[in-house]
């Protein structure tokens, strides 16, 4: 068969999918797969990307960027991608039997590439339209979560409107809150745009910056001294259920960093601030209790193929919802694929079911 893997896009985590890419494009099996690496531009156009994995790494805290010089590439008609440079006849790579579509944030992981796909009937790694966009939204997945029984923390919404008409009625919601909170912008990724908030003399700067991302934000309330557990989900192969991978356990300390930020997620000068345990030390009636709630999340939103599951477990040993991630990164550094490797599945393995499950 032959995949496509559209990587890049006009989101802030342009750059975490380049280096997700990167790494997907070497571990599929070529004897198995023809693979065709297409980029997004930051900008929005499609390439045909030679897919480079020195180029789309991180090197030297340098974040890379999809090619913009490639030539241009679009779905056409059956299926075929199709390359057309200016001024010269478009000549078609051929039929596409899967795409795999590892963008992160608007624009690729929140159901619009998958309407797409799904208007031109190519099939697709992961979650469809509504899943996507459920997952992509900090405020609805909660409001789905909570529906389906899981605890999620006290939150306020600030959507643009609310900003522009009244914002000392969102100050004092705020408040209401208790500090510190956690300021984000409702549709984003990788921790971009996301402030720590002590006071409220601080919000108005945090607000702005998370409105630089999505000018619907949402403001979390801080769960006291949480463990942060992740699980990793997998669709279920041949109609058979989603499976949850072991617990992991991040825990930030140091450096100035007082949570999960971009620095510690992806830069090599917030590695020696970050330790990743996989799986998390905690008793077997937790592990079995956050598990099966990764799994209510997933079917919560009706998610496809993978998921990302991020929970708090409070000191009283309450197990909060935190988020889904329906295209959790992969990149060296990332918790879904370190999960599934102790959950007895290697990257390359992982890889290759995702893209059995997209054709199944
Ligand atoms: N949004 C990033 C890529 C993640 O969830 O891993
Ligand atoms: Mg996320």
């Amino acid at each position: 068969p032959r995949v496509a893997v559209v990587f890049g896009g006009r989101s802030s985590e342009h750059a975490i999918s380049c280096v997700t890419a990167a790494n997907v494009l070497q571990a599929i099996d070529r004897d198995k797969y023809d693979v065709v690496p297409v980029g997004i531009t930051t900008s929005g156009h499609w390439v045909l990307e030679s897919g480079d994995p020195d180029r789309l790494s991180i090197t030297d805290g340098k974040l890379p960027e999809v090619d913009v010089t490639a030539a241009p590439v679009l779905f056409g008609a059956d299926r075929e991608l199709v390359v057309s440079e200016p001024d010269q006849v478009p000549s078609t790579l051929g039929e596409v039997d899967v795409v795999f579509p590892l963008l992160h944030g608007p624009w690729g992981e929140d159901g619009t590439l998958q309407g797409l796909l799904e208007m031109s009937d190519i099939r697709y790694v992961g979650s469809g339209v509504l899943s996507s966009a459920v997952g992509m939204d900090k405020h609805y997945m909660k409001v789905v979560f909570a529906a389906a029984g899981l605890e999620v923390g006290p939150y306020v919404v600030i959507r643009d409107r609310d900003w522009l008409r009244d914002p000392d009625a969102c100050r004092a919601a705020v408040v209401e809150l208790g500090f510190p909170v956690f300021v984000k912008p409702a549709r984003g990724g990788s921790s971009l745009g996301i402030s720590k908030v002590s006071s409220v003399d601080e919000l108005d700067a945090a607000i702005a910056e998370a409105r630089a991302h999505d000018p619907k934000v949402i403001v979390e309330a801080s769960v006291k001294n949480p463990r942060e557990i992740e699980v990793g989900v997998l669709g279920g192969l041949n109609g058979g259920l989603p499976e949850a991978s072991v617990c992991g356990e991040i825990a930030i300390s140091g450096g100035g960093h007082d949570f999960y930020d971009f620095e510690t997620k992806y830069l090599p000068e917030g590695e020696e601030y970050t330790a990743l345990s996989v799986p998390a030390e905690l008793p077997d009636e937790v592990v079995a209790e956050i598990r099966a709630k990764a799994l209510t999340a997933f079917d919560a939103i009706e998610a496809e193929g993978l998921a990302r599951v991020d929970f708090f477990l409070d000191a009283d040993g309450r197990v909060i919802i935190n988020e889904i991630n329906t295209m959790p990164g992969f990149t060296p550094t990332s918790m879904f694929p370190r999960l599934w490797a102790a959950s007895g599945l290697d990257y390359p393995a992982l890889v290759d079911r995702l893209l059995t499950l997209a054709q199944t």
